[in-house]
């Protein structure tokens, strides 16, 4: 038997004033290749999911039609397997591979880039190097045991939670037409009060990125489109991220809001979606009103107030070294655990498996990479 040497390595969070300062300009992402699931979460490779935006209605019920939603199967992991099949299908339309150092999901990175501000939130990511370019997964028995726990809770006044969780996805279908405004019925239009919500069809964008000296290829769903997609590739596109909060009464809801635009910010910042719209809703899920918020103005309005809570520079600091550190830290074969539990000051790396990918990479990319 070979004897395991264990790697394990910690980068320290704290203390988080070391990553004070202006971060250096993010080149800006540009989307290279998208995907859809239909409503049945089937792969598509095209924008056949993507929505347009289309003003909801003030005074909407976002809990109408609940027990219609049609909800998305969380059971089965599906690791990287949509990405990498786009991936790859860019990369026969080319003929090279991508030159990205990491490919993951957007999510991964919008916990990285709150690790900082975020003391509560632990997190667990499965990683191995393939071909010099570093993959990144979530943990998914991690997933399921913290979704597990945040349905629990102590007893709580107010909705069902799963009633709260069907608003965001019934504002999204109240903001959005499936075609462009033009090309809508019109009855489509007058019943969308009426359309049945369902969170399994989705556009994923898939962009190029960079952050410190790292390049990212990130795959994430993208909401909406203000107007259309332009035609050529790489060109800017008025993406829009929506968002359901609860409509703020005073100094203490706005400072709960201010919180909660980092993670608004650093999801909408890493796909490069410019637009954020927010339906502010009462207590029990009517729409009160809508606001647009421009991503880029997220990091000034939160300062502007005494005390902030976060700060974008900083998040983009910490996300710089930290991906530098990773990148020399996983240097070889196996699968790797990155690995934060809730209040620890430090990131944990270490390997799980020694040989081998795990699950991270399909069959179906690996026999293409093997091609190419
Ligand atoms: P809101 O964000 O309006 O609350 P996204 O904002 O990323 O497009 O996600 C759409 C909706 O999915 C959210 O709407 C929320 O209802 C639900 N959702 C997203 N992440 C979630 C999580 N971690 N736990 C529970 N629900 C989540
Ligand atoms: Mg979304
Ligand atoms: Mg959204």
């Amino acid at each position: 038997m070979i004897r395991s040497r264990t790697m394990s390595a910690a980068f320290p969070i704290q203390p988080i004033g070391r990553f004070v300062g202006a971060s250096p300009p993010v080149k800006r992402p540009k989307e290279f290749a998208c995907f859809s699931y239909n409503e049945n979460f089937e792969y598509r490779l095209d924008d056949s999911s993507l929505r347009y935006y289309y003003t909801p209605r003030i005074g909407a019920d976002l809990s109408k039609g609940f027990e219609k939603f049609r909800k998305a199967d969380e059971s089965k992991d599906g690791h990287l397997d949509s990405l990498l099949k786009t991936i790859k299908a860019h990369e026969q339309d080319v003929g090279k591979r991508i030159d990205a150092n990491i490919v993951s999901w957007r999510g991964m990175l919008t916990k990285i880039l709150a690790a900082p501000f975020e003391q509560f939130d632990g997190f667990e990511m499965n990683a191995t190097l393939y071909q010099g370019c570093i993959f990144i997964e979530e943990n998914f028995e991690h997933k399921v045991k913290s979704r597990a726990n945040e349905d629990r809770g102590k007893p709580r006044r107010g909705p069902p939670l799963e009633v709260m969780q069907y608003w965001g996805y019934k504002f999204e279908t109240l903001a959005t037409l499936p075609k462009p405004w033009g090309e809508t019925p019109r009855d489509y239009i007058e019943n969308r009060e009426e359309e049945v919500v369902d969170n399994i069809a989705q556009y994923c964008s898939v962009v190029r990125t960079g952050i410190g000296k790292a390049v990212l290829c990130l795959g994430g769903e993208v909401d909406a489109v203000w107007d259309s997609k332009p035609r050529e590739t790489g060109a800017p596109i008025n993406w829009v991220e929506l968002k359901t909060s609860a409509e703020i009464r005073g100094p203490g809801d706005l400072e709960g809001f201010h919180r909660k635009l980092m993670k608004f910010w650093i999801q909408s910042f890493l796909l490069g979606v410019p637009k954020i719209i927010v339906g502010f809703r009462t207590r029990d899920g009517i729409l009160a009103d809508v606001q647009e918020i421009e991503t880029h103005r997220i990091p000034e309005t939160v300062n502007a107030k005494p005390n902030p809570k976060w700060n974008a520079d900083m998040c983009v600091n910490f996300a710089a070294v930290f991906l530098e550190w990773l990148m020399e830290t996983i240097n070889d074969e196996g699968v790797w655990r990155i690995c934060r539990r809730p209040q620890s000051p430090t990131i944990e790396v270490f390997k799980v498996q020694e040989t081998g990918h795990g699950d991270i990479i399909s069959d179906e990319f690996k026999n293409w990479r093997i091609k190419l």
